[in-house]
Order: C-alpha cells, then structure tokens, then sequence
C-alpha cells in the first residue's frame, strides 16, 4: 500500500509524542547516511522517498511505536550499524527507519560470564565492556561499528567462529518486541533451556522481519591467558586448502582459521597505509590460537607446523605481541572495504570444510570460462568462502549474475548453501530455491504471518 506523505507525517506527530521531537527526523539530509549499508553500489537496493527516523530510548518507547505502525500497516525498518552486505536493513518502502541507537548500555555479569546488552551497543562496545571486566567476546564479525541488535538480527559470523562458533552460539537470552507492541522475554542467562519451541533461535538470523530485538543475555568467556596468530604463506593454493581440514581432525582448535591471498590482502593493508608482514607465497593461512598458558599454546603451534610443513608450507611466522595480532585482524578485516570500489558483488557461500579447496576448482573453472578475475578469500575453517564479482571484465550485469548463479549451483552440488553468513537480505531471493525446498519457504512465511500479521517488519518482494 503506497503510504501518502501527509499520513506518514501524522504518523511522525503520533510518535513525536512518545519519544520527543528531537528524536523523529523527517528532513532527508538528515536521514541519508539510514538509506544504504555496506552493500557495493552496483546492486545495491534503492531506498523509497518517503520516510521518517525514529530513535526511541526504551523498550516501552519500541512497544507504542510498533503498536501504532501496525494498527496504520506502516512499514518499519529496523536499522543497527548498517553494515551488512546484502541489503537487508535498506528502507524499500514509505514507512519508518528504527534505529535503536540511543538504547546502547551493557551490563557485564562477571560471576556468570554473561553481558546484558542493549541492542544499540555496538560490537567495539561490547568487546570492550568484556575486556574491561577481565572477560572475552571471542567471535570477530568484522566491522566493530555494527549494533548488537543486527550482529543477532544476521546471526553475523566472521572470523574467530571455529572454537565456540557464530552469535548464535552466544546468545542465551533475548527481549524482543512484537509487531503488536507485545514485549517478549526469552531464555536468560542459562546455559541450558528446554522449555517448548526455541522462539528465540528463530529470531536470531531472522533480519528484523520478526520482532524487534531491544536487548540480550551474550555469553563471554574467560580472557585467553595466551594468544598467538600464525602467518602461514604457501606456493599453491591447494597445499593451503588441503592443510584446513587436517587441522581441524588434529584436535587444536584454533580461535580461527582464515585463507588468503597475497594480492589482495597486500591491497588491504595498502588500503591502510600499512605493510602486510609476510610477502611470500601465493595463499596464506592466518591461523588464531589461545590456550591457559604458553606451553599449552607453543604445543598447538608446533602440532600445527608439522601438519603445514607436511603440506609444503614456505614458512611460519608467529606474532605474540597483541598490538601486532590487531594490526594482522585489521589488515585481514579490511581486504573487503579495498576492493570495494572494483565490486560487483561479494558472495558467502559455504561448504563442508573438506570441500572448499573442489569449490576454489569450480570458482577458478568459471573464471576462466568467462575471462574475469574473481578474487577470493574467506574463514577457511568454517568452509566459508568469498568470492568477489569484480566490475573487470564484466561486459554487463547479466554476465555477473550467470557467473554468480554458477558460482551457487557449484556449492550447492558440493552439499553448500548459498549464504553461510551475510544473509538473504534483499538480494538473495531469487536463487533461494537452489537450496530451500517450496515446503520450506511455505513453513518459514508461515512463521512471519504469525509473528508480523500484517507485514509491517522489513516487508519485502517475497514474504517470510
Ligand atoms: C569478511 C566480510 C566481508 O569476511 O564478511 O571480511
Ligand atoms: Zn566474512
């Protein structure tokens, strides 16, 4: 239903009521940095003209506003850190912008290593309350400027998932509220909780198209008393590939397990105006170990460096100072941000771990097939790889997404899925059906039109 400017500013009177003028933003200047994410330009999703912010302060605040969309069925789009890369937070439609960044405090729980968050804390928030009360948020999804409430909203991933796994694994407890201004409490600060059907697993992953998340229970973990990150060059990528999966039968299980490529991640720490410290190889592994002491964490290492000099490593260098380590994440965390400006598009598709290096043959085949560059990086250790549709080369946005859809149908015949961590957002629908059966999508709308009757949260083409 297009929504008339004259209805949505009475709606922004309505609201203006609840949470102060100064927190109802109808001027666009002031809207622009809400309208887009971190999605490359060329597929980006264009937002709609008529729209207004709003930046409540609380949970009741959420409650009455959601209450009166849905009594008007206007669209309301949940926003956090808007960095997300696949569209999923874009405003598609006449309606609200809900960001809840003004509810951003954090609570940490030292006896039960548990942190109660605000949905608009961000992830550099987050890691450093845990830091400042001796604890570790150990999962890394990239840009730290990214809010609790989208970290779960995406069940984000990165990189450091392999020892205690995604935010899925982290999130205990959750408040949420409904389309109907209900407020919901689920679990806690349990590690244990059977109690019927896991509401609260449904809604992390779900990309704001169910509730609102206003808060959560996140579980840390002791800080690890010792860390090191192994830079590990290789001549051929396929050594480097083959090394993944026999670390992961080995029995040390690293924080993470990332694969990269010289080329690109040197251009990443040019971007930075910094050096990448290892130049030798064409692929690297950067490997993340912690451990309660330093013998602990030496024996892993050397446990790892026979399995990567049994597999032709060049070398391996080790980097204990936690400066150095940083400044090796940052680099690492980087390489997207400078390719960029070169982007098509950035795909997520992922398989089991032992298949990545017969999906990196596929991904080189249609390379080659149709003449273009795909550089590719990714958490090796989660069989999560991206591939990068660059604009080289490409004679036009057909050719891009033939490659792109060759590029799924190979990671699918391999036992994949087509997003093992950014998401379906607003770009991945069409090639759902490669992986989602029909009587899956017809449970998943099911479980919308229970939670949002009227289709008002992050409503998009096609439902659920
Ligand atoms: C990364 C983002 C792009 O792994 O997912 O750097
Ligand atoms: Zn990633």
């Amino acid at each position: 239903m297009p929504l008339h400017n004259n209805a949505l500013l009475d709606v922004a009177e309505e609201i203006e009521r609840i949470v102060g003028e100064r927190w109802v933003i109808t001027q666009r200047d002031f809207i622009e940095s809400y309208l887009k994410d971190e999605t490359p330009e060329p597929i980006r999703p264009k937002p709609a003209d008529n729209l207004i912010l709003v930046k409540p302060s609380s949970t009741s605040e959420v409650s009455l506003i959601l209450k009166i969309a849905n009594e008007m069925k206007i669209p309301v789009f949940p926003v956090g850190g808007r960095t997300g890369l696949v569209g999923g937070s874009i405003p598609t439609k006449p309606g609200i912008i809900l960001s809840l960044e003004r509810m951003n405090k954090i609570e940490v729980d030292r006896e039960n290593l548990m942190a109660v968050a605000e949905a608009g804390a961000t992830l550099g928030d987050l890691i450093k309350a845990a830091e400042d009360a001796g604890l570790f948020f150990p999962p890394h999804p990239g840009d730290e400027g990214a809010q609790i409430g989208g970290l779960i909203a995406t069940n984000a991933g990165g990189a450091r998932a392999i020892k205690y796994g995604v935010i899925r694994n982290y999130v205990r407890g959750l408040e949420v509220v409904l389309p109907t201004g209900d407020i919901l409490s689920l679990g806690g600060k349990l590690l244990k909780n059977n109690t019927g059907y896991d509401l609260m697993q449904i809604i992390i992953g779900s990309e704001g198209t169910l509730c609102v998340i206003t808060k959560a229970v996140i579980r840390l973990f002791p800080k690890s008393k010792y860390m090191v990150t192994l830079i590990i060059p290789f001549n051929s990528r396929s050594d480097a590939m083959r090394t993944v999966p026999q670390i992961l039968r080995s029995g040390v299980i690293p924080l993470a397990i990332e694969y990269v490529q010289l080329k690109e991640i040197m251009k990443a720490a040019e971007h930075l105006n910094d050096n990448w410290p290892v130049q030798k190889g064409f692929a690297q592994l950067i490997i993340i170990l912690d451990g309660v002491s330093q013998e602990e964490v030496l024996l892993a290492c050397e446990e790892l460096s026979k399995i990567c000099e049994s597999n032709n490593a060049i070398d391996i260098m080790i980097a204990e100072a936690p400066e150095e380590q940083n400044r090796i994440l940052r680099i690492r965390s980087n390489i997207y941000t400078a390719l960029k400006p070169d982007m098509i598009d950035i795909l997520d598709v992922t398989v089991p771990p032992n298949s990545l290096e017969k999906l990196m043959d596929e991904v080189d085949a249609i390379a080659a097939k149709y003449g273009v560059y795909l550089p590719t990086y990714g958490h090796a250790g989660d069989g999560n790889l991206h591939v990068h549709i660059m604009k080289e080369g490409m004679k036009d946005m057909d050719m891009a997404d033939a490659i792109k859809n060759e590029i799924y149908s190979a990671a699918v015949k391999l036992g994949g899925v087509i997003t093992g961590e950014h998401g379906i957002g607003k770009l991945r629908f069409k090639n759902l059906s490669l992986v989602l059966s029909e009587k899956h999508m017809e449970i998943m709308r099911g479980i919308k039109r229970v939670f949002d009757p009227n289709n008002i949260l992050n409503p998009r083409e096609i439902l659920f």
